[in-house]
């Protein structure tokens, strides 16, 4: 199995729509009393962002879910990146596989929303993932080339990547340690050289039992952990 020394690492909680107002509040106060040496950023949904600001203390990092693609004026709904910025946030995840199959998001827009990120400096933590049917095919890192091709031209100072296969979310199921080092090798080898300071997240029913395996792969920098996050006691023990 590969592995790697322990070191600090980067561990996200991708909350999802899971919690409501008054829950997140209670996990984010939770979390600032948490004690770590991995470094944490919780991405609660718009709505509770600066209420989850407070709570979360100086320490815990506060990102967003999503940011819109243009930077202001009419589009019904969305939350730009200046008002993310305005809010505290460090981080915004940016190309979800949610978002890509149920809300179609395309490259077009994943693109736009990096650059506007990065202009107010945001750090993204942009996804990228194969379906069940393309690692049947085969085609795990041709696909993964494909979407990594958004960045493309695009300069960063600071990137996340979270490596999360698709049929890995919410499902119980996770790849391989070498299946992830793999891909979290290719990761590094296509998009390492444009971006001086990147690290790769894996994600994917990452919990309690799994996150030691899981970071101790080689190349895994720290994990984007959604329905586990969720839960204090789950939490709790991942963050450790
Ligand atoms: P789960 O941890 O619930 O599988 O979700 C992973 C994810 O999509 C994080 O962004």
């Amino acid at each position: 199995m590969p592995l790697q020394p322990l070191k600090p690492k980067l561990i996200i909680a991708n909350w999802k729509m899971y919690l409501g107002v008054k829950e997140s509040i209670i996990l984010a106060r939770q979390t600032s009393k948490i004690k770590t040496t991995n470094e944490i950023v919780v991405c609660p949904s718009f709505v509770v962002l600066p209420l989850a600001k407070k709570e979360l203390g100086k320490k815990v990092k506060l990102g967003a879910q999503n940011v819109a693609w243009r930077e202001g004026g009419a589009l019904t709904g969305e939350v730009s990146a200046s008002m993310l910025s305005e809010l505290g946030c460090k981080y915004v995840i940016v190309g979800h596989s949610e978002r890509r199959s149920l809300l179609n998001e395309s490259e077009v827009t994943i693109r736009e929303k990096l650059k506007l990120a990065v202009a107010k400096k945001i750090i993204p933590i942009f996804c990228v993932g194969e379906t069940a049917e393309a690692r049947k095919a085969g085609e795990t890192v041709k696909v993964i080339k494909g979407q990594l091709a958004v960045l493309n031209n695009l300069s960063f100072d600071k990137l996340v990547i979270a490596y999360e296969p698709v049929w890995a979310i919410g499902t119980g199921r996770v790849p391989t340690t070498e299946e992830i080092s793999d891909v979290h090798g290719f990761i590094r080898a296509e998009a390492g050289k444009s971006v001086k300071n990147l690290q790769i997240v894996y994600g994917g029913s990452v919990d309690e039992n799994n996150i030691k395996k899981i970071l101790a792969v080689t190349g895994v920098d720290g994990v984007l952990v959604g329905g586990a996050s969720t839960k204090l006691n789950s939490w709790k023990k991942i963050i450790n």
